[in-house]
């Protein structure tokens, strides 16, 4: 076979391997966000404060120490679509490395510091809450666990991190999440005198 014709075929092959899809399936389908482990502090109990505010509890004097992080993102689906209504929780640890509202505080944590919070994705599945940055704890880099209900079922458990951090590479999970740690890893800008960064979670069917 000339050398020419080989090639002519090759292409063919090629194209033959090229799937086409109709107008409408060629939309970018978003990857699914990765989920991760709950961890062992997920609430036993929950703050009589429920709001998406951490730095202030009702009824406790100041603002949690540490530095305010408005953290904020888009609940969709893969086709893009906002997942309205659904409601998201996180909870982290405060500035002194500690969980709150595990059962048994141990009193040494900041009271200010509500600990747990949920808000409500809006129409346009937009989420907002006003925390602060967690610091690492031993073994781990800061992050901040999350969960996303669809009225009682919890359809999407994980955690999200920060851009830059030395100990993420260290970090057994976000090692673990090889390309997916992307997904679920936020950049940090200022904003006033804090933080803010966003994240854009996809819910698989
Ligand atoms: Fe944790």
């Amino acid at each position: 076979m000339r050398h020419d014709r080989r090639h002519a075929l090759a292409s063919l092959g090629a194209l033959a391997l090229t799937p086409w899809l109709p107008a409408h399936a060629q939309a970018r389908e978003r990857p699914v966000t990765p989920p991760l482990a709950e961890g062992p502090f997920y609430p036993r109990a929950f703050p009589a404060d429920r709001d998406a505010d951490l730095t202030r509890v009702a009824g406790q004097p100041g603002r949690a120490a540490g530095t305010p992080l408005e953290f904020s993102g888009r609940l969709l689906d893969t086709r893009g679509r906002p997942l309205a209504g659904r409601a998201i929780e996180i909870w982290h640890c405060d500035e002194f490395g500690q969980y709150h509202h595990v059962g048994a505080p141990g009193g040494s944590g900041d009271a200010a510091f509500q600990g747990w919070g949920e808000a409500t994705a809006d129409g346009e599945g937009r989420f907002a809450f006003l925390t602060i940055k967690p610091p690492p704890y031993p073994g781990r880099t800061p992050h901040i666990h999350f969960t996303v209900r669809d009225g009682r079922r919890r359809v999407l458990t994980s955690q999200a991190f920060f851009e830059g951090e030395r100990a993420n590479e260290r970090d057994f999970l976000y090692r673990g999440l090889g390309r997916g740690a992307g997904l679920l890893t936020m950049r940090l800008e200022s904003a006033g005198e804090g933080l803010r960064g966003a994240l854009e979670l996809v819910l698989g069917g």
